[in-house]
């Protein structure tokens, strides 16, 4: 067998053994005895004796190995022009004295802290500074309007909240200020202290009393060490979308987490101490948290934090100018950047440009990746393109070619093969095997993914795991081939994903219903050549509303109240929209019309009529 197949199933046949070996890689206080504790099932938990601090293997380890003086972060801002390297001495420095501001402000262990920054690289020593103290942060993505910030705030509660003066977009300079301002306001457990990094871009007016300037706090600050904490202690909350309006709380842990990130920086993408790795996210999204910040800062590597797009700072070549000066070995990002690339410069010409023999990977993921943005990056690049398929409650790939295990012969479409630790299934409605349907994992879930959703249990139970008993509902749908490598074909369910970008379609509609004009409406998301899918609304109207404006309003309210990263692509006002029988509107069959795809409709459908009406504007 192949070192792939042998490491596969032993995750699974022992998973003790294999995780006990993996977790050597990690420096623990208290190195944990038990490695799985599944005496309470459905509820899982890994490494449950074992105390470790995050931060410390992620940074003071390598200083104190004698690598202090490596690039840790290689910040590259076209959007300021200005750069700023970070070695691993600078981040320990930074990151202790920031941990010394959140405890002078009265952050301890377990407490959280919310975190609303751009791509700067204070944004990492906030999140490193929370670890360090066994606090738990909270990133909310900048592109989020006040409020969804106010959501996560009060779901949250934290006792900081951590903020700049602004953030910078292609065409504009977005203030930050005043967004915190309304999400405070919107709030009921607003943190009692904002800590406010300004920027020269568009400095703000602080707050006497609740605002304290980063600088100026970082500058007195006392530095505090690392702090023990339980392997099962929440490092982070990373809010993302459900099929509902309110988002949901992914917990992770310290000892899992650290533990499976250090793997797969090895097995999965062949990423190792002293080595460059760029993955060109945000630190908002769980991509950002896994591989620009922890993933490569435990494994010893420089990550490069780049602020600014793949297209306009200032053209299609800026990904390739990264890559070549910070002689990256290892790039990820979201298929939707490359298809802007390729929209701007079809043939690569801009490849030219750039020495990029360092380059020895491409990793894609966070929306299907289509064969044909797969075979252009390919071409153009000339290196393994690797498409992984993982989401925010994994943490990790799911599914992917272990490139720094046993590389497979890449199939366009797939996601190539389950990693260890993952039992992947695919059932029909029933939970019956089947050759396509919906992609679920059987329990336990590998260390490193979601022990259950911040302080909701149950929510964590009714969204994962009772759908089918014993196995952990990943959303996805998909089939696996003759030889094992998996599609991933899209979600079954009404989460929609814009330019990678997650998003609920109820959370839309929410916004959509609340309009005085709107007597009911459904959003789905449509094919898009860009951003794979965008949001498009259909509306019925209360009677005697005028449609006169109601475009423009919709578009204008989802993106006050959600973020511009949620604009409607379109309106349609209809006379009904199609249902079943007990009521339930049939998106799936509208989406598929939308895409020009033939979809079955339901038998259970009211008034076929109704959908027949619809068709052909679904189609236009
Ligand atoms: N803060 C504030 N606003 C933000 C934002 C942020 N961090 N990110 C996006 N927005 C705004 C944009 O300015 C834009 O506003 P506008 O419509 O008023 O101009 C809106 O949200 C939509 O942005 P986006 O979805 O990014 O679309 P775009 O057309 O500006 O750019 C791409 C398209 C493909 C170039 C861009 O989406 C991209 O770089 N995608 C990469 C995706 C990615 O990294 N995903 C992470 C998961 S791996
Ligand atoms: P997020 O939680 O934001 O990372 O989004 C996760 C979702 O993105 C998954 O449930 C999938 O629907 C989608 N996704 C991520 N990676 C892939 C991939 N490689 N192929 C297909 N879909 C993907």
């Amino acid at each position: 067998m192949g070192a792939y197949a042998d490491a596969y199933r032993m995750s699974l046949t022992d998973p003790s053994a294999f995780w006990r070996a993996a977790s050597r890689d990690i420096e623990w206080y208290r190195p944990p005895v038990t490695v799985l504790d599944d005496s309470a099932p459905p509820f899982y938990r890994w490494f449950p004796d074992g105390v470790l601090n995050t931060c410390f293997n992620a940074v003071d380890r390598h200083v104190r190995a004698g690598r202090g003086e490596q690039a840790a972060i290689e910040y590259d801002s076209p959007v300021t022009d200005s750069r700023r390297t970070l070695t691993y001495r600078e981040l320990q420095d930074q990151t202790a004295r920031f941990a010394g501001v959140l405890r002078h402000l009265g952050v301890d262990r377990g407490d959280r802290v919310v975190i609303y920054l751009p791509m700067v690289p204070e944004a990492v020593v906030a999140m490193l500074a929370c670890a360090r103290l066994g606090a738990v942060h909270s990133v909310v993505f900048g592109g989020f309007a006040p409020r969804e910030l106010a959501a996560r705030i009060d779901h949250a509660r934290p006792k900081v909240l951590v903020t700049a003066s602004c953030g910078i977009e292609v065409k504009r300079v977005i203030e930050y200020l005043p967004i915190v301002e309304q999400a405070l306001a919107l709030a009921t457990h607003a943190p009692h202290s904002v800590v406010l990094l300004q920027r020269p871009q568009a400095p703000a007016t602080p707050r006497a009393g609740r605002d304290v300037d980063w600088h100026d706090a970082l500058g007195e600050a006392e530095p505090v060490d690392c702090v023990p904490v339980a392997a099962t202690d929440p490092l982070y909350i990373l809010y993302t979308s459900g099929t509902t309006a309110r988002p949901k709380g992914v917990v992770r842990d310290n000892g899992g987490h650290a533990v499976a990130l250090r793997w797969s920086m090895r097995h999965v993408y062949d990423t190792h101490q002293g080595e460059t790795m760029w993955t060109a996210s945000d630190i908002g999204w769980v991509v950002g948290h896994s591989y620009i910040v922890y993933g490569p800062l435990l494994a010893g590597c420089t990550s490069v934090l780049y602020e600014g797009k793949p297209v306009g700072t200032p053209d299609a070549g800026a990904f390739w100018r990264v890559a070549s000066e910070h002689r990256v070995k290892t790039m990820f990002t979201a298929p939707t950047a490359f298809r802007a690339i390729r929209r701007d410069d079809p043939t690569g010409a801009h490849l030219d440009r750039y020495d990029l023999s360092e380059l020895r990977y491409l990793f894609l993921a966070g929306e299907r990746l289509d064969p044909d943005t797969y075979t252009w990056a390919r071409d153009r690049l000339g290196i393994p393109v690797v498409d992984h398929w993982w989401q925010t409650e994994t943490g990790w790939p799911v599914a992917a070619n272990p490139m720094g295990l046993e590389p497979h012969p890449p199939r366009p479409g797939s996601a190539t093969v389950p990693m260890p630790g993952y039992d992947v299934r695919v059932v029909d409605d029933d939970g019956q095997p089947a050759r396509e349907g919906q992609i679920v994992i059987k329990l336990p879930l590998p260390p490193g993914t979601l022990p259950t959703l911040w302080q909701d249990d149950e929510r964590y139970l009714a969204s994962y795991l009772t759908a089918h008993p014993g196995h952990y509902l990943t959303g996805d749908g998909g089939y696996v081939d003759d030889d094992g490598y998996l599609f991933v074909m899209g979600r079954t369910d009404d989460v929609i994903n814009v330019a990678g970008h997650r998003l609920s379609t109820g959370a839309i509609e929410q916004v959509v219903a609340a309009h005085p004009a709107v007597a009911e409406c459904a959003v789905i998301g449509v094919a898009d050549q860009l951003k794979g899918q965008v949001p498009r609304a259909l509306v019925v109207l209360k009677a005697g509303a005028e449609p006169n404006g109601l475009d423009a309003d919709l578009k204008a309210l989802v993106r006050e109240r959600i973020g511009g990263i949620a604009a409607l692509s379109r309106v349609d006002v209809v006379a009904a929209l199609p249902k079943t029988r007990s009521g339930k509107v049939l998106r799936k069959t509208m989406r598929g019309l939308a895409d020009g795809v033939d979809e079955p409709v339901p038998a259970t459908i009211e008034d076929p009529a109704v959908l027949d009406a619809l068709r052909a504007i679904l189609r236009s």
